[in-house]
């Protein structure tokens, strides 16, 4: 027994320390320490010697028991420490690499522009409404006090598609977002303050025109509103847009037939040299339409002109996005290039805040 058990001692200790991983050495430990082991079966082998011999092999069989134990806790311990610095080696970040490259996308200059008037609008308490691209003849324009002989509404103006609504009447593809003015005071309560961006429709193409192109729709109505707070409004926002405070504005009377009264407002600039410069200067250049909502438009959505006043504007995102980031010609937004994206566009994750910069 004592052969048997030296020789199971030397051949235990040679397999644990070769054990090369947690799972063989817990293999090892069953073999020899489980319940069917080869140590705890030479430990059972005792209690068949004779009485004289058991006392002296029961210690050195408890001696064995305990060196395997101790020399698996060793090595089950050498064998964690390698398993850490293997991964440490493994996982670790060279930071000494260069960043990774800028993203391939670009954002388009509508998108940014949008998102720009719509950070600064919303900054003032405006939400953001939508409508839809195919309107009826309502809600484009006899709503919003546009009579059937305006020339608005005339062929070479307006896209008509051969469908019909329900009751008959022209679908067009909307040629303003005004109609969502129509649409908000229909479907809501009273004081309303909306902007509605998105794309509207004319028959025209040149440089500064295209057939679908961009505007931003600004509605208040509240008790008691008056020019003052469109004018307050208008210029706060001009100022934030071009991120400057010294921009020289004025308000020209104007016509349209859902405002009264009616005014466009200009922005200072300088012209030469093929070159348009927003801000000081001894030009000007018209941006927006704007007015106080006709009471003939408050009666028609059920509002009582006498309780209910408010402003309303409309301005091109398009063509502030062109004065802003001095793109010349508005059909070249439209054409796809991606080397024109690559040139105008903006990187992604760079969001237009009125906190953190419209336009870094
Ligand atoms: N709907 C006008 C257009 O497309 C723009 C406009 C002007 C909108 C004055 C307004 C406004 O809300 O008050 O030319």
């Amino acid at each position: 027994m004592e052969q048997e058990r030296e020789r199971l001692e030397a051949e235990l200790l040679a397999a644990i320390a070769a054990a090369g991983d947690l799972r063989g050495l817990e293999e090892i430990r069953v073999r020899a320490l489980g319940r069917k082991g080869e140590v705890t079966a030479l430990a059972k082998a005792v209690g068949r010697l004779p009485v004289e011999q058991r006392r002296a092999a029961g210690r050195a069989i408890n001696a064995l028991k305990r060196n395997i134990e101790e020399a698996i806790t060793r090595r089950r311990e050498e064998l964690e420490r390698i398993e850490l610095e293997r991964r440490l080696a493994g996982e670790r970040i060279d930071v000494s690499l260069p960043p990774r490259p800028r993203p391939e996308g670009r954002v388009h200059p509508v998108s940014q522009v949008t998102e720009e008037i719509v950070a600064i609008l919303a900054d003032m308490g405006f939400a953001v409404a939508e409508g839809p691209d195919v309107e009826d003849d309502f809600h484009n324009f006899t709503a919003l006090n546009i009579p059937p002989e305006h020339p608005a509404r005339q062929m070479q103006d307006t896209f008509f598609l051969e469908a019909e609504d329900e009751k008959g009447g022209p679908l067009l593809l909307r040629t303003h977002t005004s109609p969502v003015q129509i649409r908000t005071m229909l479907a809501g309560k009273p004081p309303f303050r909306i902007i509605a961006p998105g794309r509207v429709y004319r028959r025209d193409y040149d440089m500064t025109h295209t057939p679908m192109f961009h505007q931003v729709e600004g509605l208040l109505i509240d008790r008691r509103t008056h020019m003052g707070h469109l004018k307050g409004c208008l210029i706060d926002f001009v100022r934030a847009f071009f991120e400057r405070d010294d921009i020289p504005v004025r308000f020209r009377p104007s016509f349209f037939p859902f405002t009264e009264p009616s005014a466009e407002m200009d922005v200072g600039c300088r012209r030469g040299e093929g070159q348009l410069v927003v801000g000081a200067g001894d030009d000007w250049l018209e941006i927006l339409g704007c007015g106080m909502v006709h009471p003939a438009v408050l009666r028609e959505v059920g509002l009582d002109p006498d309780v209910w006043q408010g402003f309303a504007f409309g301005l091109g995102i398009d063509r502030l996005a062109m004065l802003k980031y001095g793109i010349p010609d508005l059909r070249t937004f439209f054409e796809g290039d991606l080397r024109w994206l690559r040139h105008y566009g903006f990187v992604p994750l760079d969001l237009p805040t009125t906190y953190g910069g419209l336009s870094r």
